[in-house]
């Protein structure tokens, strides 16, 4: 069974090594696992609660985009797309909010940290707090959920909000799942050994902190970001203690162990702060050197990036069109059609309250059953690997043709163009199977 990958991408800075250390660069090394199905992307929605600068949440996606590309991701495999891009999700995002406790939503640790600063400084509790920053995880549990993600790598900061998706997931399944599992709960996965690298200062590499190195920057850029990496005093020729040291623990992440041994060596050794920034520098080059050209070849031509990231939205709403459509279903949001053309006579009264369920099996794959009037399952129709097939089946069946019903033993099963594409439970005995073919041919009755 494949596993399914999913991660966004807050577009409002460049992406600097961090980033690509604790997030990326796992990332893509996950992304060609032949068991993961990724889904990676830019959370530009998300950006928008931060950033009220049109030209840098612009500027971000593109940067953002070009760097995933840059770096290898391989967007055949992977679905690479942009939130804005998916209308499901906002839609999705408030059937969510209709769920979400208020009182969760009051522990989130951003929003808990907005208002303890403003009681601190006296002011109203919730000055300059948007309804957007209170429902960020709310946002983010309908891009986790809308596409049944299993695991979720984050950052530390990002555990509590992947809990709330679970939480909110599971809500909406006890109340509209009628017993089945609507939407699969996320787990967040942490990187363990790189999840966060040190900046320049020592503190966790954030652009808040300034304290970063660019992924991107000229070979300049970074040549004099790393000259800005804080050590101790020591002299050239002492010994340096290399686990105490952050510029050894920015080395480490990019290394082989056999580097590694032999950087931690010289700097015990006494090589000098100097000599080894410039180590530094050699591996960061060699690491990054060619992604970079690849970065500023892509960055030149933005239309292929838009094309690219619309071939990916398009991508990922062939799952999410019709999983949303399942959820209107569930909460109650359904077509009048079928109720409007059953209206009349006792027998379409009868067909009336048949009704179609669609639902997402634990593999993955897209199935529905056919209830009947007292809730009965009729039929259980195969499994599809996608929700389009389930719905063509389900639409051939209630198109009026002829049924192809066939019995073996006390059950039938219901076929298309010689495939078998729905069976029934066993019955109890001859009469009760009739009887249930009777039901069959009433709840698929065309209609006028
Ligand atoms: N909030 C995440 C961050 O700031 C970005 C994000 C948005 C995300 N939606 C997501 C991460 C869904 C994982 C899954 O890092």
């Amino acid at each position: 069974m494949t596993t399914r990958i999913l991660t966004g991408i807050t577009t409002t800075g460049t992406p600097h090594l961090g980033n690509y250390a604790g997030a990326i660069r796992p990332a893509i090394v996950a992304s060609r696992s032949p068991e993961a199905d990724s889904f990676y992307f830019l959370a530009d929605y998300h950006a928008l609660i931060k950033c009220d600068d049109p030209a840098r949440i612009q500027r971000s996606r593109l940067e953002i985009a070009a760097t995933w590309l840059a770096l290898g991701l391989d967007v055949n495999k992977a679905t690479f797309y942009r939130q804005s891009d998916i209308p499901e999700i906002p839609e999705l995002c408030w059937l969510l909010t209709c769920v979400a406790g208020k009182g969760l939503l009051n522990r989130a640790h951003a929003y808990k940290a907005s208002v303890d600063k403003n009681v601190e400084q006296g002011e109203d509790p919730d000055a300059g707090v948007t309804m957007g920053l209170f429902s960020y995880p709310v946002l983010m549990a309908a891009d986790i959920l809308m596409f049944n993600a299993h695991k979720v790598p984050v950052g530390r900061d990002q555990i509590q909000h992947v809990e709330m998706a679970r939480d909110i997931g599971q809500r909406f399944n006890h109340l509209f799942g009628a017993g089945k599992e609507l939407f699969t709960l996320p787990e967040a996965v942490i990187e363990e050994e790189v999840a966060t690298l040190p900046g320049l200062d020592g503190r966790k590499m954030s652009k808040s902190y300034d304290n970063t190195i660019p992924l991107f920057g000229t070979a300049k850029q970074l040549k004099d970001a790393i000259a800005r990496i804080v050590t101790d005093s020591k002299l050239p020729g002492e010994p340096k203690d290399a686990d105490g040291s952050h510029l050894f623990t920015l080395y480490q992440a990019f290394a082989s162990q056999a580097q590694q041994a032999e950087f931690r060596a010289e700097l015990e050794g006494g090589l000098a702060w100097g000599e080894a920034k410039n180590r530094l520098y050699q591996l960061l080059e060699g690491e990054l050197g060619e992604a970079r050209e690849r970065y500023n070849a892509l960055i030149a031509k933005p239309a292929d990036l838009e094309d690219i990231l619309l071939a990916g939205a398009a991508k990922a709403r062939k799952i999410a069109t019709p999983f949303l459509g399942e959820l209107r279903e569930a909460v109650g949001l359904r077509s009048f059609r079928e109720q409007v053309q059953v209206a009349g006579s006792e027998k379409k009264k009868a067909a009336k309250s048949a009704r179609i369920v669609s639902f997402r099996d634990d593999d993955g794959s897209f199935r529905f059953r056919l209830l009947d009037a007292a809730g009965e399952q009729l039929l259980l129709s195969k499994a599809f690997t996608d929700g389009k097939g389930a719905g063509q089946a389900s639409k051939a069946l209630q198109s009026g043709a002829e049924l192809d019903v066939r019995v073996e033993g006390l059950a039938f099963s219901v076929w298309l163009a010689d495939e078998a594409i729905g069976a029934s439970p066993a019955f109890a005995d001859a009469a009760a199977l009739d009887a249930a073919i009777v039901r069959l041919h009433e709840a698929l009755a065309p209609q006028e």
